[in-house]
Parts: C-alpha cells; sequence; structure tokens
C-alpha cells in the first residue's frame, strides 16, 4: 500500500511538473491576454489592488512567454516577451508610489509588444484560427 501510494504521488508530482514547464505556446498566450484585459479593466475601474494583481499575472506569463521564445531560438520574439513582462513588473511598481501616469505608460509599453509580435509570428489559419507561424 505504501509503495502504491508513493508511485501514485511521483506520477502526480512528475504531470505537474511537465505541465508546469511545457505549458503550450496558445495556453501562455490566451492567459497573458486574459490578464491584459483584465489590468485594463481594473485600470478604468481604478482599482488599484485589482490591477496589481493582474499586472503580477501579466508578468509572469510573458516571463513564460520569453522562456517559450528563446527556447525556440526567437531571439526577437524572447525581447518582446521581455519589454512586456518589464512592462508590467513596472506598473506595479509605479502603483506602489501610486503614480498613476507612470503605471499608464508601463501599461502602453505592454501593448506596443502585441502588434509588432503578431506582425511578425502570428497567421490566421484557414479555419479561421490563429497560429504559431514556428510551428507551421
Ligand atoms: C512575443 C510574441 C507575442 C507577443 C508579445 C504577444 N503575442 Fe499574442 N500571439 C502570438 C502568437 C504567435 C499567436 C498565434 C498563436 C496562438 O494563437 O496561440 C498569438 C495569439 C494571440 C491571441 C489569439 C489566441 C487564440 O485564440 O489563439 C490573442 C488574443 C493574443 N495573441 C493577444 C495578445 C495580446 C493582448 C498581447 C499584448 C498584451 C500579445 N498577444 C502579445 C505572439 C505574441
Amino acid at each position: 500500500m505504501y509503495r502504491i501510494t508513493n508511485i501514485l504521488i511521483g506520477a502526480v508530482v512528475s504531470v505537474a511538473l511537465a505541465t508546469a514547464a511545457d505549458r503550450p505556446f496558445q495556453e501562455i498566450m490566451k492567459a497573458a491576454a486574459g490578464a491584459n484585459n483584465n489590468v485594463r479593466k481594473a485600470m478604468t475601474d481604478k482599482d488599484n489592488a485589482k490591477i496589481t494583481a493582474e499586472a503580477m499575472k501579466l508578468k509572469a506569463e510573458f516571463k513564460a512567454m520569453e522562456k517559450y521564445w528563446t527556447k525556440a531560438g526567437k531571439a526577437d520574439a524572447a525581447t518582446w516577451s521581455k519589454t512586456a513582462s518589464t512592462g508590467a513588473a513596472n506598473v506595479v511598481k509605479a502603483l506602489k508610489k501610486n503614480d498613476m501616469a507612470k503605471a499608464d505608460a508601463a501599461f502602453k509599453t505592454v501593448g506596443g509588444t502585441c502588434k509588432t509580435c503578431h506582425e511578425a509570428y502570428r497567421e490566421k489559419g484557414a479555419d479561421g484560427k490563429f497560429l504559431n507561424k514556428i510551428k507551421s
């Protein structure tokens, strides 16, 4: 029983680790896009706690994206991802100082990366769904 339990725990842990390390790109992108929308909405609502929480998520997702592009050997896309995660981190920093103008500017930096990278690496498939150019 003890052994079986250990094997089961081992299996659960390795699945969890694999998921954390190798999340599919689309999952990261969707989570980043979701957090980006939530930051924008929280900014309109002037809900600083929510802006901070969502900007932290945004930072983490773009950090994951930076790893993905680095692994894929696309230095330009890795740099844009880094710009986005730094931008999200700067939103949080600016809020700590209650500097909304700076937070706005930092959030714009994040937004500026979307179009640049999409133009370079995103395409629409025949079914209308978005594809990652480096995988097709
Ligand atoms: C470094 C590259 C890169 C950056 C930066 C980037 N994206 Fe993307 N994005 C992609 C690629 C490649 C795809 C196509 C593959 C896919 O859809 O998963 C994509 C797809 C998407 C999709 C479609 C998801 C789907 O349904 O397939 C949305 C929404 C999106 N991006 C939003 C954003 C927003 C918002 C930002 C900026 C805050 C952003 N992206 C920044 C590369 C990037």
